[in-house]
């Protein structure tokens, strides 16, 4: 299996939208993220435009579509990056794939991009995006308790962060 990532182009729009709105990945992601048409058009053609401070990204499984994930610059100063949007489509789900492209993508964050620090935050309830955040190395700094209303219920989000020196020796 050969997992890769590449910057999503204008031709990407309509699969990200299906994979987006998809009843298995919807649920998961921030109520705020763009899953119409036009958002996520806006959000390539930002990725495209300003490569080194915005980023959706599909991830490919042996030259197929199989996922998305994105970062965003939340600080020019201090070199954070914030990552969200990641998902993967349902039949490529429990192989790997998540944290094969997630490894990919920090390390461009850090040695093409220079970036110090990746922060990422998910739900208290997606106990699948935690494991597979812990498994890619990351450290869980705390949780901001009931901070986002989602399925009409407030919810915890779980933060994480990873520091350049936290892969060094990996
Ligand atoms: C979160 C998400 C991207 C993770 O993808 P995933 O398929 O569940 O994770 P991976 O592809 O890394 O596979 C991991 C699972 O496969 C198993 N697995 C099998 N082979 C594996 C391998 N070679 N390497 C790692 N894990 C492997 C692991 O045991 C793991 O199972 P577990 O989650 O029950 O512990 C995916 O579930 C998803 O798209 N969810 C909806 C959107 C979402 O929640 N996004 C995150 C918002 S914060």
């Amino acid at each position: 299996m050969n997992v890769a990532i590449r910057r999503a182009t204008a031709d990407d729009v309509d699969w990200l939208c299906g994979l987006l709105n998809d009843e298995q990945t919807e649920p998961f992601l921030a109520a705020a993220r763009a899953t119409d048409r036009d958002g996520i058009a806006a959000e390539v053609e930002r990725s495209e435009r300003e490569p080194r401070t915005f980023g959706r990204f599909v991830i490919e499984v042996d030259g197929e579509r199989a996922g998305v994930m994105g970062f965003e610059e939340r600080s020019e100063r201090n070199r954070i990056a914030h990552l969200g949007g990641l998902a993967v489509h349902p039949s490529f789900r429990g192989r790997g794939v998540a944290d094969e492209a997630a490894r990919i993508l920090q390390r461009h964050l850090f040695d093409e991009l220079g970036f110090h620090r990746l922060e990422l935050a998910c739900y208290g309830f997606n106990e699948r995006a935690i494991r597979h955040s812990e498994r890619v190395g990351f450290v869980r700094e705390g949780v901001q308790r009931k901070a986002y209303l989602r399925h009409g219920e407030w919810q915890d989000a779980v933060l994480f962060a990873l520091l350049r020196e936290d892969l060094d020796g990996c």
